[in-house]
């Protein structure tokens, strides 16, 4: 109800809101990592395995891919991703030697559950959770969990969940890294450093929120968005367009930024602005020049950079610069203005942002 939310005029604005705290009650019982923080019996899975398949659905998705990242390059563990609805009916080669995980805010949703089951099946017998409900369903089929520790979410779109999925993952590949022999004590002193700041990393980005307002208004007037990333960040990217196409209905879809001279410059017009998650100056450089080739049809480009970049705002190149510089864990800050955007520019449209046409918070049938 009205009391319930406060200040805010929807679900999902409080629980984007929410993040800071989410993100610190996620890490409240972390004092060092160890396997044993996904429970009992972790470091014998962990030595055991020397592969991660991770299976999920939506937004839970995209965590995944996140990590994926971080899995290959702090943990060095191969890994793939892959959606839960198709991973269950596509022949696969199974390797008993891979870690399963599955991502789920609900702990409920049948095509992950069915993933799990079917990998199990396969003879795949290590299986670990990172869930947002310790009494699911999933926690229950997985060997070993971690709880991320969200708090009740309600808007259909995830936010809080998909930010402390994203701890958890990292949590999960500094574990990985340690029983590999690839996490010093020094990086595992940094990385926590780091791991703690970002309750207050958040609440500096969430101030950008008026900033966010002012593009949300453009936006509400297009039918389509372009969102581009690299690395780490596309899959931030892809959650960005997810978010912006769930809640304002505006057809958006994403890139990788390499890939914007294979087919979607194409699309390039002033109806259509391009949403960049670029961090860093060496990526900024290279989109400035794909987008001097649209520039004459008026290609409106929309930047979230980094504290530390020169990029400038200037006709047709929009620049937020965002307050830090964040090194791995950079996704967790970027998707939040993301969030933001489509929130405000569903708001802007009138739609109804937390009970979204035709969607459901889980989707426990198939
Ligand atoms: C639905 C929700 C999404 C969610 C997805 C996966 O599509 O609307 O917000 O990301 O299900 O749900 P899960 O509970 O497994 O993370």
């Amino acid at each position: 109800g009205a009391a319930e939310l406060g200040p805010y005029r929807h679900y999902m604005q409080k629980e984007i809101f929410e993040q800071p705290t989410a993100i610190a009650n996620t890490l409240e019982a972390i004092t060092g990592i160890s396997p044993e923080l996904f429970g009992d019996g972790a470091y014998r899975v962990f030595k055991d395995v020397d592969k991660v398949l991770i299976l999920a659905c939506g937004t839970s998705y995209y965590s995944g891919s996140t990590a994926k990242y971080w899995l290959e390059s702090i943990a060095r563990i191969p890994t793939s991703v892959e959606i839960a609805s198709e991973y269950r009916y596509r022949d696969s080669v199974p390797d008993p030697k891979t870690l399963v995980v599955t991502i789920s805010q609900s702990g409920e949703t049948a095509d992950t559950i069915a993933a799990l089951k079917h990998a199990r099946a396969q003879g795949m017998p290590h299986t670990l959770t990172i869930c947002n409900v310790a009494t699911s369903a999933m926690v229950r089929e997985c060997e070993l969990a971690y709880i991320t520790r969200a708090g009740a979410e309600i808007g259909v779109a995830s936010t809080k969940a998909f930010t402390t999925q994203l701890v958890g993952l990292f949590l999960l590949t500094l574990a990985l890294a340690q029983t590999r022999g690839q996490l010093s004590e020094a990086d595992e002193a940094q990385h926590l450093k780091d791991l703690r700041h970002l309750p207050v990393a958040v609440q500096a980005v969430l101030a950008l929120e008026p900033q966010v307002i002012a593009w949300s208004e453009e936006f509400a007037r297009k039918e389509n968005a372009l969102f581009l990333g690299r690395g780490l960040h596309y899959p931030i990217a892809l959650e960005g367009a997810l978010k912006l196409k769930e809640i304002s209905y505006i057809h958006a879809e994403a890139y990788p930024a390499g890939e914007l001279k294979h087919g979607p410059l194409a699309l390039v017009t002033a109806e259509m602005p391009v949403v960049t998650v670029a961090p860093n100056d060496a990526l900024l450089e290279k989109l400035k020049s794909n987008m001097q080739e649209v520039r004459a049809r008026g290609g409106q480009l929309y930047v979230f950079a980094d504290g530390d970049t020169a990029i400038e705002s200037e006709p047709g190149l929009h620049v937020i610069r965002m307050p830090e510089h964040y090194g791995a864990l950079s996704p967790i800050l970027h998707v939040v203005p993301l969030q933001l955007l489509a929130y405000h520019t569903a708001c802007a449209r009138g739609t109804d942002v937390d009970k979204p046409r035709n969607l459901a918070k889980s989707v426990t049938v198939e």
